[in-house]
């Protein structure tokens, strides 16, 4: 039986769904979105989980990589999406910065998240090395999801963003970094940038919903950031990424559209006016012409 029946009667997806999901071997779904308009369109169209990434950094902000966001640019994006939001899950992204100096600052930090933006968890890059401090969070009530592989805030160490896990000690370490988060508690473990085979042997092996991106088909679920679904990403898309829509090329031929209207003095029309009432209009013609008369 289906945990997300289509309509009215969907239920609040929590971190205990996710792992009903992962039991009953139903495919667990996950969007990025970053503002009011976007997040409702994706909360109801039936996604389970709604992910503020830091990812717009660069998709919403224009910068280069995903290290330079903070905190507060993260809460201002969080709290647009927490109004759009009904039925999903929503997860906000701990930003790089706000949990590296020490667990009572990135507890500070999480409960920002949820004090100020409405979060039902965080996610944290990093596996073995940030298990305890997840503890932490977790034992501040706050669910935490993981995010191994390819992580983008270490693209200074990993000298690029590269497929990770490829050699059998990585995919060692991938492992012990998975088992490692599981035991922490976390509620789901997002998979990025690994090959196919390693996120296979991980999910199998965890309790905690794996969540993949370009980890191939046999992760809990799949997440993919919204702007590149919808080709708003101005470059070549990762190999991964499935393009279900072209919103560039339809939000260019609207705003050329509008542009070309109001430069031929097609737009607005008649239609597209607000009307004065008649009587007030009539009122307005008696007053007008008095003022023409006094100045002939
Ligand atoms: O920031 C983000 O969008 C993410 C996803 C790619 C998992 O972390």
């Amino acid at each position: 039986m289906s945990l997300t029946p289509i309509g009215e009667s969907r239920q609040k997806v929590t971190a205990a769904v996710l792992r009903l999901k992962k039991l009953g071997h139903e495919p667990i779904t996950c969007i990025t979105a970053y503002d009011y308009a976007t997040a409702r369109l994706v909360d109801e169209a039936g996604i389970d989980v709604v992910l503020v990434g830091d990812s717009l950094a660069q998709t919403m902000l224009g910068y280069e990589n995903t290290l330079s966001v903070t905190m507060d640019e993260m809460l201002h994006h969080a709290r647009a999406v927490r109004r759009g939001v009904k039925q999903a899950l929503l997860i906000v992204d701990m930003p790089y910065g706000s949990y590296h100096v020490d667990a009572q600052d990135a507890v500070r930090n999480a409960t920002r998240f949820v004090k100020e933006a409405g979060a039902e968890g965080v996610k944290i890059e990093g596996g073995e090395k940030r298990a305890e401090l997840i503890r932490c969070i977790i034992d501040a009530e706050i669910p935490v999801a993981g995010h191994i592989g390819l992580t983008p805030q270490s693209v200074n160490r990993m000298g690029g963003y590269k497929v990770q896990g490829r050699s059998l000690a990585d995919v060692e370490q991938l492992m012990r970094d998975a088992v490692a988060l599981d035991r922490a508690g976390v509620a789901a473990i997002y998979l990025e940038g690994i090959p196919r085979e390693v996120a296979a042997l991980i999910s199998a092996e965890v309790s905690a919903p794996t969540i993949g991106i370009g980890a191939g088909p046999d992760c809990d679920g799949q997440v993919l950031v919204f702007h590149d679904i919808l080709n708003l990403t101005f470059g070549p898309p990762a190999k991964f990424v499935r393009r279900y829509g072209d919103g560039a090329a339809l939000i260019t031929h609207a705003v050329e559209a509008f542009r070309a209207d109001v430069r031929a003095r097609r737009y607005p029309s008649d239609e597209e006016s607000y009307h004065l009432a008649e009587e007030t209009k009539q009122a307005l013609e008696t007053v007008l012409e008095r003022k023409r008369a006094l100045r002939r």
